[in-house]
Order: C-alpha cells, then sequence, then structure tokens
C-alpha cells in the first residue's frame, strides 16, 4: 500500500481503459490546484473523445460476458472492492482534502460508498421480472436485462458517494461502466481505479476517466453506444445532458440535480437541536451541497434566539486548512467557486440583507494564506427574490427569514424551480406530516436535515432537481430494460 505522503506527491492521474492505465491519447493533460494554497498539485490526463470511444467500445466488448456471470460472481467483485475503499479510507480522505478542499475531521464519504458496494453485492438475485395470467390463452412474463454500457458522470462535492451510487447498482445489474469524475476532484476516482483489478473486474468492464464536460462528458452523453447514463451536478449541465441525449440515442437518464434547500422552524420545535442541525446541514462540506439547507425560515416568534443559537455554532467552527483534524469549514473547492460564491455575497449585501456572520473575506488571512476560503456566512431579512434566496449558491452562506403562518411558509418554501430536499423543525406530529406533505421535495427530513438520507429511500428530486430516484432498489431501476415476452398456450 502506498504511504500518505507518495499518495501527496505522486497521485495516480492516468485513464483507466480496457483494465489498463493510460494517458490520453493526445497527451493533454490539466492542471489541479491546490483550493488551500494555490499551489499546483498534479497535471491530471485529460480524456479526448478517441478515448471515450476506446473506453465505450472495450466496455461494449466485455459486458455479455459480464451479464452472463451468476449474481455472487458478479458480486463477489462489488464486495471487494467496497473492502479495498475502507482499507484505504485515509489515502482517500487526505486526496479529497487537497484536491477540492473537504475537511478531513468529516470525511464519511467512504463509509457511505463502501457500504453501496456491500449492499450492491448482494442485489443481484432481486433482479427479477413479472409474470401475467391475465390474459387467457397467454403466459406473460417481464424480463429485467441490463442496458449494455452505462456511464456515470459525477460532481466534485462527494465524490466517492457519486462514484459508489452510479458504478455499484450499475455493475450489479450486468452492464459495464465508464465513469467520468469531475475536473475538479479526479484524484479519488483515479485513486479507484487502482482498485479495479484487484477486485477480479475482468478488463473492460468498469472504466475510469478524467476530463472536462467538454469534451469527455460530452461525447458520452452524445455516444450511441451508451445506452443509460446517470448524472448528479448542476441543472444547466443535466439539461444539456438531455439535449445531447435526445439529440444522440436517447439513451435513458437519471438526472440528481441541484437545490435550494428550505429548512422550516416552528416555535415549538427544540431550538437547540434545530439550530445544531441546521447549522451542519448548511456548513458540512462549506455548503457545497445539493440538498443543504441553504434557506431557513424561523416563525417570527422565536427568529431572534434561533437566529442567536445558529449563529453562535456556526461562529465557532474552526475554518482553515482540510488536513487539519480540527477544522470543520475548509476552502471552497476551486477559484471558479470561489468567485462565484463572492459573488452571491455581494448580491445578498447590496440587496439590502441583514449580514448577521461573515459576508467579507477571511480577516486571518496571514495563517490562511491564499486558499479559497469564505468565511461562514449569514444573511438575515432578505428579499426573498434576490438571487443570493434564489439560486444555488453551493457554499457557506445561508439565508434565515421569518413567517407567521404554516400557510405563508409553505407558499415560501414551495416558490422555486428546485425541489431536492426539504426539513421541518416542530414537536406537533401533524403539523409536521401537513408540511411533508405540502411541501414539492422529493426528501422532507422532519426534526432532521440534510445531510440525513435513508439508503433504503429513494433519493432525487421534484421540478428542476431532478429525474428519476436513486436508492438501494430504486437506482437498480436506471441499469435495467423490462422486456415483455408472452407464450400462447
Ligand atoms: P457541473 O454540473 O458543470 O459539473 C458536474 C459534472 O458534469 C462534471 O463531471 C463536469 O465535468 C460534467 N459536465 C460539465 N459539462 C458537461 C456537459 N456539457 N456534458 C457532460 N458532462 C458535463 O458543475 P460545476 O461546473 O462543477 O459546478 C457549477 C455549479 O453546479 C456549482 O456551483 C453548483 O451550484 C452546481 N453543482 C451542483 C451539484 C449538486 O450536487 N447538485 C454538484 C456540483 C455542482
Ligand atoms: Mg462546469
Amino acid at each position: 500500500m502506498a504511504s500518505n505522503s507518495d499518495i501527496r506527491n505522486k497521485p495516480e492521474t492516468r485513464l483507466f481503459i480496457n483494465g489498463k492505465f493510460v494517458e490520453s491519447s493526445d497527451k493533454q493533460t490539466f492542471r489541479l490546484v491546490s483550493p488551500s494554497t494555490r499551489e499546483l498539485i498534479a497535471e491530471v490526463s485529460e480524456a479526448s473523445a478517441q478515448d471515450v470511444n476506446t473506453a465505450v467500445a472495450a466496455a461494449k466488448a466485455a459486458q455479455p460476458a459480464w451479464a452472463a456471470l451468476s449474481p455472487p460472481e458478479r458480486g463477489a467483485c462489488l464486495r471487494k472492492f467496497g473492502d479495498l475503499m475502507r482499507e484505504n479510507m485515509k489515502e482517500l480522505a487526505t486526496l479529497e482534502a487537497i484536491s477540492m478542499g473537504r475537511p478531513v475531521r468529516d470525511y464519511i464519504d467512504v463509509y457511505v460508498g463502501a457500504r453501496l458496494w456491500d449492499w450492491f453485492s448482494e442485489a443481484g438475485w432481486a433482479i427479477q421480472g413479472s409474470t401475467s395470467l391475465n390474459n387467457p390463452g397467454m403466459v406473460g412474463m417481464t424480463l429485467l436485462q441490463p442496458y449494455g454500457v452505462a456511464a456515470g458522470i459525477i460532481p466534485w462535492n462527494a465524490p466517492m458517494i457519486f462514484f459508489s451510487s452510479k458504478a455499484a447498482p450499475a455493475l450489479a445489474c450486468g452492464n459495464s461502466i465508464i465513469i467520468k469524475s469531475s475536473e475538479k476532484a479526479p484524484l479519488t476516482s483515479a485513486f479507484l481505479a487502482t482498485l479495479i483489478e484487484k477486485s477480479g473486474f475482468p478488463p473492460g468492464v468498469f472504466n475510469i476517466l478524467s476530463g472536462h464536460g467538454t469534451v469527455s462528458g460530452a461525447t458520452l452523453a452524445s455516444h450511441m453506444d451508451v445506452r443509460t447514463l446517470s448524472f448528479t451536478g448542476s441543472t444547466a449541465t443535466g439539461r444539456a445532458i438531455s439535449i445531447a441525449a435526445a439529440k444522440s440515442n436517447l439513451k435513458n437518464l437519471h438526472l440528481e440535480l441541484g437545490g435550494k434547500s428550505p429548512a422550516v422552524v416552528f416555535e415549538d420545535a427544540d431550538l437547540e437541536a434545530a439550530a445544531a442541525t441546521t447549522q451542519f446541514g448548511i456548513g458540512w462540506n462549506a455548503g457545497q451541497i445539493c440538498m443543504g439547507n441553504s434557506r431557513i425560515y424561523v416563525q417570527d416568534t422565536v427568529a431572534e434566539k434561533f437566529v442567536n443559537l445558529f449563529k453562535e455554532k456556526w461562529g465557532s467552527v474552526r475554518m482553515g486548512n482540510p488536513l487539519d483534524p480540527e477544522v470543520g469549514l475548509g476552502p471552497v473547492a476551486d477559484s471558479l467557486q470561489y468567485e462565484k460564491v463572492n459573488k452571491y455575497i455581494e448580491i445578498g449585501k447590496s440587496s439590502g440583507a441583514k449580514v448577521v456572520l461573515g459576508g467579507d473575506k477571511p480577516t486571518q488571512s496571514n495563517q490562511l494564506g491564499d486558499g479559497y476560503y469564505v468565511p461562514a456566512t449569514i444573511f438575515g431579512e432578505i428579499p426573498e427574490d434576490s438571487k443570493t434566496m434564489k439560486e444555488e449558491v453551493f457554499g457557506p452562506v445561508v439565508c434565515i427569514n421569518t413567517f407567521k403562518t404554516e400557510e405563508e411558509v409553505i407558499e415560501k418554501a414551495n416558490d422555486t424551480e428546485y425541489g431536492l430536499y426539504a426539513a421541518v423543525f416542530t414537536t406537533n406530529h401533524a403539523r409536521a406530516l401537513r408540511v411533508a406533505k405540502a411541501i414539492q421535495a422529493g426528501t422532507v427530513g422532519i426534526n432532521c436535515s440534510a445531510p440525513t438520507n435513508l439508503p433504503d429511500l429513494p433519493f432525487g428530486g421534484f421540478k428542476s432537481s431532478g429525474v428519476g430516484r436513486e436508492g438501494m432498489i430504486h437506482s437498480m431501476r436506471n441499469y435495467l430494460e423490462e422486456k415483455s415476452v408472452m407464450t400462447k398456450l
């Protein structure tokens, strides 16, 4: 096993195609810069269109033999892969910290990801169609079959979770797969490529590419031989992928997109718990989380108390080097995120919002050097139509507004094109369920919030937050075609 300093000084940066590590066909690389220091960490292979085509061809050739294996034969490779991920937890945490700034303190991604490999390693037996005797003189049955070549395009905010939530079910269902990592966080996916052969996957079944949206992501989205594609990332890119799919082979799409998730806090809630939970819900991963509760509505009668509790909690989180185990707030992922988040902070300030916390460049900048650090920022009394209140900021910024009635807060919570996640805090059970029913979101937490998720429930978005669902059983639907077969008796 490589030592931790080897991992930092010489991480794997090549593409993994047809069971071999290769540089890109045209030798292109892209620069990966540390968000905490702005130093160059690695030059990473940038997959070309030719590399994508080679990977898809290898995946297409390898898939029939993979699908012909029994569930336990495929499952043994998945099980081993999950085990190896866990064994390399420290290395993966280090790579994520240096490439996208995730504090090692909160690095749960490998556990969450490995649990998916465990579960899908046993799931093959559950792939079963149905039968029908309803039609006189006929017997009907359905066959669930893999699509063939699957692709997964993943973002940078929690790569190990998304890598696993796409590759594990696709492979369990007998597809071959190509995962394309994000240009902002390619190192952990490239590292996982070193575990593929050790896990026993035959060459071509499991391929890993790094590169930007254009060329490699777009080439996968428009490829005629990719039959199903699962994407997690921004709504804008989800739209571009939908267009590319429509213009090529109408591949099956699963899209998990952005959010602007509301948390609603009623006056009868346990305010201390609600403040702690929602603070973590936006603070985790520097607010770079699709389901993060970026909008909080608190009932006016308890607003002052709630805001003070929230401020006290977030204000005491240490910001700094993500490799420091005491640090809870690292830098944002890269210069683009830094500019974007600061732009929304400026918009919030100029819209007349009250700055409750942060809102400025870090004051301890001498200790933080040149990193892309954005201090925890709380806006109060922000106009509902401010872009900072409406659009996905994806940074450590929360908007806290007040409401008077249940009816009013439901209307405000739903006044968005997003619908990924929502939370409601109250001790009134009937009210909690009324609000859960009324809110337009794919997931609602009652007295809990992001990133809480139950792995056996479906996860996905209402409205422009996505198409389709992921989850234990639910993910398998994204990787299986259903065929009707009928016999005349
Ligand atoms: P993005 O949506 O552009 O990137 C996500 C993935 O899609 C990356 O692997 C990227 O290379 C790929 N991609 C980009 N353009 C593509 C195309 N035309 N065809 C195929 N693949 C393509 O997100 P980005 O630029 O990294 O971040 C921008 C914003 O997106 C963030 O500020 C945030 O608001 C949002 N975002 C939301 C995420 C979520 O979980 N909902 C995750 C990542 C970003
Ligand atoms: Mg982008």
